[in-house]
């Protein structure tokens, strides 16, 4: 299509500030028969101070309307005693990725020139530094560029659970975790077809099936059964506390993790910190079958201890702009970004830090020149 109806929701903190850079690269990057059309949506902890709501059934019928979401972060500071904590998260971007089924929650990571976290000095020598010339080491060093594919609509996420003899001593709190066979099934599925479509086609489960036996069992025993429809995808298991320990020393391992939806907001966040950091980690809410407009945000929070510096990175947030293209059939443009971003960090590396509209300048105008 010729015309993208987007919806845009900044939210709190940090996000209206990386989301604001992120448009601006969007509007650059797309070739001139593409229009960008762009509906604000004022939501987040302000909006429910105001108005006593996270998100309206009509503010949720609206955004029905559009193509896709570009979405910020919400949340307010810890410690914010206006708003009960996890209210809007719950009542806004959780209610979003529920009543838009977005059961993939896509979370792409690698390791990008010109990281500082553990492993920089593999970033030296990474095939995705084009910048530093060829040398040999480069092409035999190990790639690490993996997605998780985390569940988004299910598990511990589904809020289903409760108190008894509550404000007591004795108080018992359950969080039952929810899986059903069909929402299992689904997300699989989406992940075998990724592994598949990949040079390595591989793809890890990652659970807890020694402790967490029913819901463990019936993941594994849905993998294991449609494994057998991709005889070319090479699986294996890991449980999660494994999984951190060679997210951390040797990601290269992974090319498609598929995980339950807490298990893969957790590795995510190290997943990001172990390959460039934070401001670099985007996502996708996604709904494959295109029945409602999936959404597109970074990994990240609103950040409220840096909110107003400037010193929010907004790579993530123009990432995850990158996949929103991608997923509206602008494959070039995607590629425009990454390929920006790619050169940008490099020159990042020993150079004064720049605030977010800096960086996003910087962006906009390689994917425009
Ligand atoms: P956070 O991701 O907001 O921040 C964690 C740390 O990372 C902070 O030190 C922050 O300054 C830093 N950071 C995050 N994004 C950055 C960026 N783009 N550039 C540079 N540094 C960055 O996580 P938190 O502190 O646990 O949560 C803060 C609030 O955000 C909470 O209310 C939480 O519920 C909410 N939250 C929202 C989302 C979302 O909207 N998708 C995601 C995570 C947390
Ligand atoms: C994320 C966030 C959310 C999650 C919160 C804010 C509900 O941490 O997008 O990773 O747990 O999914
Ligand atoms: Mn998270």
């Amino acid at each position: 299509s010729k015309l993208i109806d987007l919806a845009v929701i900044g939210g709190d903190g940090i996000g209206p500030e990386v989301t604001a850079e992120a448009l601006k690269v969007l509007a650059a990057v797309l070739p001139e028969d593409v229009k960008l059309e762009t509906t604000e949506y004022k939501l987040g902890a302000e909006h429910w101070l105001a108005t006593g709501e996270a998100l309206s059934e009509e503010t949720l019928e609206r955004l029905k309307a559009h193509d896709a979401i570009l979405f910020g972060a919400v949340g307010a500071a810890p410690g914010d005693k206006r708003i009960p904590s996890g209210l809007i998260e719950r009542g806004m971007l959780l209610k979003l990725r529920f009543a838009f089924d977005h059961y993939v929650n896509l979370r792409p990571s690698k390791l990008w020139p010109g990281t500082t976290g553990p492993l920089r000095s593999r970033a030296e020598r990474s095939p995705n530094d084009s910048g530093s010339g060829s040398s040999d080491a480069a092409s035999t060093e190990p790639v690490i560029d993996f997605i998780v594919v985390r569940e988004g609509t299910e598990g511990p996420y589904a809020g289903n659970g409760g108190t008894m003899r509550t404000g007591t001593d004795q108080e018992i709190a359950t969080e039952v975790s929810v899986n059903t066979a069909y929402g299992i099934e689904r997300v699989v599925r989406d992940a075998f077809e990724r592994a598949k479509a990949r040079p390595r086609r591989k793809l890890t489960l990652v659970h807890k099936n020694n402790v967490l036996v029913f819901a463990g069992h019936l993941w594994t025993r849905i993998f294991n059964a449609v494994a057998t429809e991709y005889p070319e995808v090479t699986t294996d298991y890991m449980h999660v506390d494994a999984a951190t320990i060679f997210l951390s020393t040797q990601p290269e391992r992974f090319d498609v993790i598929v995980t339950d939806n807490l298990f893969g907001d957790i590795l995510t966040d190290l997943a990001a910190a172990v390959t460039g950091g934070i401001g670099l980690a985007a996502s996708g809410n996604v709904n494959p079958a295109r029945t409602f407009p999936s959404m597109f945000e970074p990994v990240h929070g609103s950040a409220p201890d840096i909110a107003g510096t400037g010193k929010a990175d907004p790579t993530a947030a123009i990432l995850s702009a990158a996949l929103l293209l991608a997923h509206l059939g602008h494959a070039e443009a995607a590629a425009r970004i990454e390929a920006a971003v790619g050169a940008d960090l490099i020159e990042r590396e020993g150079a004064a830090a720049r605030s977010t509209s800096e960086i996003g300048d910087a962006i906009r105008v390689r994917v425009a020149g």
